[in-house]
């Protein structure tokens, strides 16, 4: 297997655990710290009957019936269900789907109701508007501190997203065109998404919480020459200059020989008074003075099905963020059905996601998907602990949130805070939970399912990806018994297989690498400007699948339970980290020599990040050292990327051709000295002692 993809076989980035079986999720609560395998965990919840009498799909045996269909008959099922969008032109029903997953020469192509043209803004907002549907809340925007909050209709929203397109039209963007978003929580950020879609401009939002040198590579790698962003934003406590950041970004581009001509900035005075914010003349415009002179009437720019829709950043095992690219019809009927019967939406019910449109999950579950649907949805600008760990169950009660869409990791820190402050609150109107974004350990679902959801309510735990850009197996909620810590069935349309370490897929209960075998409607299509990159980096490990990066084991029952990534990402807090970009942003130090990065067991942030650093010659290790070397990640990528712990290292454990053994890092990192396994290859075996002799050191 790794000798035929240049993915697995990167000189000391090498694939660490193709072997599989050897990381389970064991992230144990915070109290009991033990391991938790997760196939000890013998109980099921079904929800009761009235639920699933209720609900969209309400057994099993009906969910089987539709899976058959949308396997057999792919063009067929997803056709169907296509029909309710508004299509412009419709697309040619005997070639729903075309793909070559299977293809010997390597070449990876799919597309998905091709010849079709549609927009995904006119079907998200004029559709409703025109349907009667005007008047209907669309946002309950809630901000970060109590009492901020406003809301938005179907027919106000469309009203700013076709300003916005106005404007951005003005300034020149047109179809095909990218934008680069930067903001924090606001209606706007959304919003600008939508104009974006409206026009046909491909979106790239950027989490406000990449640095500065981060953003810069995402405006160079997009030549974006429009840049939307915001003077400031709140968190909790905290006001953080995001424009600031632009600015330093651009100076970066800049000097590289790139700078974008407009810089629009909504002017947060929440955060930051306007009179603060220096602004570039002829460069930056005020987001609120620009968009109040634009007409509410803004043409629809039809585009192909395959049109890309938006693109986003998100980090492999090795080198530099990947720019995964969406496109528009197969995205648009995907988001919206998964969305629609993972939260068993009805209407009248209120939807709440607490991920940041930064994320896949605030492009799909957010931005798209509810709207799509036609539905009313919380839009939270704060973090959950702020002001109290009650911000949440608050934020339930006030709007009468029927489906609640968290991380685990909110999950576990809000269960530190203990159950009192949860029971203060009502929570009746919740009718479904869900978990994304990282194994959810049985611990943090029971008490999820048994504190937060008082016993009642289903927990859809959705396993998916940026890649995969909807839900890929998850539970429906009226439709089977659910195992704590199992993503239990494939969403309808979708393929899983379980592929051993030789490439050959597993049948029946069986452990191994997590692939998809046939083509879903909302699979990335290639990643911007480097279509070899996607073919290698996920069609070749496994020839004929994709292969996702994670591990899986599936049960006696057919559930699925994923075990976590088996390439060199760590997903701390459910971000998504390249153990490479973070070594690369340590070694920008100059004062350190070689980094050297693992993931280990985190009681609330799932996994944390564990650094080795091997400094230049005659450099000493000190405080402030540390200290630098953590700003050098956050500078390079981002705070969420600084490592928790550094551990400073006289040398690494190598091979003799010089590979780095991670597994003996990640062995001494988690205290399991007793595991370390054959460490006879190393070329200098000693250093082994050294670094656990020096571990009484590490911070
Ligand atoms: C990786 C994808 C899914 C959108 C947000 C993260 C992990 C995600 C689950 C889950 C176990 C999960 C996987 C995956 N992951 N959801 N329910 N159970 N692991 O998207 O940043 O692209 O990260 O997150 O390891 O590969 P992403």
């Amino acid at each position: 297997l790794a000798a035929s993809s240049g993915f697995l076989n990167k000189g000391s980035l090498t694939f660490p655990s193709v072997k599989i079986n050897v990381r389970r999720v064991r992230v144990g609560s915070a109290r009991q710290g033990h391991k938790v395998i997760a196939a000890s965990a013998p109980e099921t919840w079904m929800a009761p009957d009235d639920f699933k009498s209720a609900a969209l799909v309400s057994s099993r045996e009906q969910y089987q019936e539709m899976y058959d269909r949308s396997i057999n008959d792919p063009g067929g099922f997803w056709g169907d269900i296509a029909e309710e969008f508004f299509w412009e032109t419709k697309w040619d029903p005997e070639n729903v789907v075309k793909s070559n997953f299977n293809m010997d020469d390597g070449k990876v192509e799919a597309t998905w109701f091709a010849g079709g043209k549609t927009n995904i803004a006119y079907n998200c907002l004029d559709r409703h508007v025109e349907n009667g549907k005007g008047d209907d809340i669309a946002f309950y925007w809630e901000g970060n501190a109590i009492g901020e909050d406003s809301t938005l209709t179907f027919s106000q929203l469309k009203d700013e997203v076709c300003k916005t397109a106005n404007y951005l039209k003005s300034v020149g963007v047109k179809k095909g065109d990218r934008v680069i978003i930067y903001m924090p929580m606001l209606n706007e950020l959304p919003i600008a998404m939508l104009a974006c879609a409206r026009l046909g401009a491909i979106h790239s939002v950027v989490f406000g919480g990449f640095s500065a040198e981060a953003l810069a590579q995402r405006i160079s790698g997009s030549l974006s020459d429009v840049v939307l962003t915001c003077s400031a934003v709140m968190r909790g406590t905290k006001s953080i200059g995001l424009k600031d950041i632009v600015d330093k970004a651009i100076a970066i581009t800049s000097a590289e020989g790139f700078t974008p001509s407009t810089v629009v900035v909504y002017d947060n005075t929440r955060a930051m008074a306007k009179e603060d914010l220096p602004m570039v003349e002829g460069r930056d415009v005020w987001w609120n003075e620009v968009m109040s002179s634009m007409s509410t009437d803004c043409e629809v720019e039809w585009v192909d099905a395959e049109d890309p829709l938006f693109m986003l950043y998100t980090s492999g095992s090795t080198g530099m963020p990947k720019g995964v690219v969406h496109t528009t019809g197969g995205y648009m009927v995907y988001a919206a059905t998964t969305f629609k019967y993972v939260f068993d939406y009805k209407d009248g019910d209120v939807y709440w996601c607490t991920a940041d449109c930064g994320w896949i999950t605030g492009h799909s579950y957010l931005a798209y998907g509810p709207l799509l649907n036609g539905a009313s949805q919380v839009v939270f600008e704060g973090v959950p602990t702020y002001p109290d760990a009650g911000r949440c169950w608050a934020i339930v009660d006030k709007y009468k949130v029927s489906q609640f869409y968290t991380a685990p990791t909110a999950i576990r820190a809000l269960q530190r805070s203990g159950d009192a402050i949860v029971k203060q609150y009502d929570r009746s109107s919740l009718r479904i939970l869900g978990s994304v974004g990282e194994p959810i350990n049985p611990e943090a679902w029971r008490w999820y399912h048994e504190v937060v959801g008082d016993g009642r309510c289903p927990i859809v735990d959705t396993w998916w990806q940026t890649e995969t850009a909807g839900h890929m197996i998850t539970p429906l909620p009226g439709g089977w018994a659910l195992k704590p810590g199992s993503a239990s069935l494939p969403f309808f349309g979708v393929e899983p297989a379980i592929v051993d370490e030789k490439g050959n897929e597993l049948e029946g209960e069986a452990e191994g690498l997590l692939c998809i075998k046939s083509p879903w409607p909302s699979m990335m299509r290639t990643l911007y400007q480097d279509h070899a990159r996607y073919e290698t980096a996920y069609f070749s490990a496994v020839k004929g699948y994709y292969f996702s990066g994670d591990g899986a084991r599936r049960d006696a029952d057919g559930y699925y339970w994923i075990t976590g990534r088996v390439d060199d990402v760590i997903n701390v807090s459910g971000h998504r980290i390249g153990t490479a970009e973070v070594e690369s942003a340590l070694v920008t130090h100059p004062k350190c020599a070689e980094a050297a990065v693992v993931g280990v067991d985190h009681p609330v942030k799932g996994q944390g990040i564990y650094a080795y650093v091997t400094l230049m010659e005659g450099v000493d290790y000190d405080e402030d050292l540390r200290k630098e070397l953590k700003v050098s990640v956050r500078s390079v990528i981002g705070a969420f990327a600084a490592p928790d712990t550094i551990h400073w290292a006289p040398g690494l454990p190598k091979t003799r051709s010089g590979k780095i053994m991670r597994r003996i890092l990640r062995k001494i990192a988690s205290n399991e000295i007793d595991q370390l396994g054959d460490t006879s290859t190393l070329a200098e075996p000693a250093i082994v002692d050294t670094l656990i002799d020096l571990k009484g050191n590490v911070k």
